[in-house]
């Protein structure tokens, strides 16, 4: 699905989103940098066959990706990287606290162990990746005439992370699962899920000047998408949880 000049949906299942490939994937946005392109997260990797016709037919192919970068080490955000990957040569990043996991494939570390038997199949596995490059906050990651800057964000997960640039002439945030349409926020019981820093986070990116929110789930918006931030925000200064966001089982 083309977005905007430069932007496009080529990974979304149905489950919470556009059901576009994998019924469990999240959002994966292609960034065309005019020099390669720029995958933001990855899906589950189930049914690649899916991902591929969606970006073929834009007329790129898996070989024209650089980079992923990846917010957070989930399943369905983080497991199509390594085919990618191999299929590529493409450099693939993920905050610098998540990335061993991600590639050792920790099922443990990054939570896969306990859905495994419920929204994931009982045999899925987390593959391993070559090499998975360590983001630190606030590192810079550019391809061709697109400069993405990612954010620490802890909360969701360990060091879950947002990226955010100008593409198209518009500030742009690739959210994750940090915050969705309307200021949904998701917040599971797993260990590494934190409140506090979560609403720190919500309350910095809050600062920065952003107009489309490309959420992780669900549906994007191109315009006033710093009210989604600010409707999370306005819940945790009043001392509660925002709405969790709302899918299928
Ligand atoms: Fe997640």
């Amino acid at each position: 699905m083309k977005i905007t000049e430069h932007i496009y949906l080529v990974g979304s299942g149905s489950r919470w989103g556009f059901g576009l490939t994998n019924e469990i994937d999240c959002n994966v946005f292609l960034i065309d940098t005019g020099d390669g392109c720029i995958l933001i997260d990855s899906g589950t990797g189930l049914e690649p066959e899916k991902m591929d016709a969606v970006i073929e037919s834009h007329g790129f192919t898996v070989k024209d990706i650089r980079a992923v970068i990846l917010t957070h080490y989930h399943a369905d955000h983080a497991c199509g990287a390594s085919r990618i990957q191999k299929e590529s040569g493409c450099t693939v990043y993920a905050p610098a606290l998540e990335a061993e996991a991600i590639q050792e494939g920790d099922e443990d570390v990054t939570s896969l162990a306990l859905a495994k038997g419920g929204l994931y199949p009982l045999d899925f596995v987390y593959p391993k990746s070559e090499q998975v490059v360590k983001v630190e906050d606030g590192q810079n990651v550019t391809y061709g005439n697109v400069t993405l800057t990612c954010y620490h964000c802890p909360g969701h997960s360990l060091q879950d992370m947002v990226v955010f640039g100008e593409i198209d002439g518009r500030n742009c945030l690739f959210s994750g699962d940090f915050v969705f349409a309307h200021g949904q926020v998701l917040i599971q019981p797993l260990a590494d899920v934190t409140l506090k820093p979560y609403a720190d986070a919500m309350q910095r990116i809050a600062g920065l000047p952003i107009e489309a929110v490309f959420p992780g789930h669900g549906v994007f918006c191109l315009e006033n998408g710093i009210q989604y931030v600010q409707a999370a925000l306005a819940k945790f200064q009043s001392g509660l949880i925002p709405q969790q966001l709302y899918y299928f089982t």
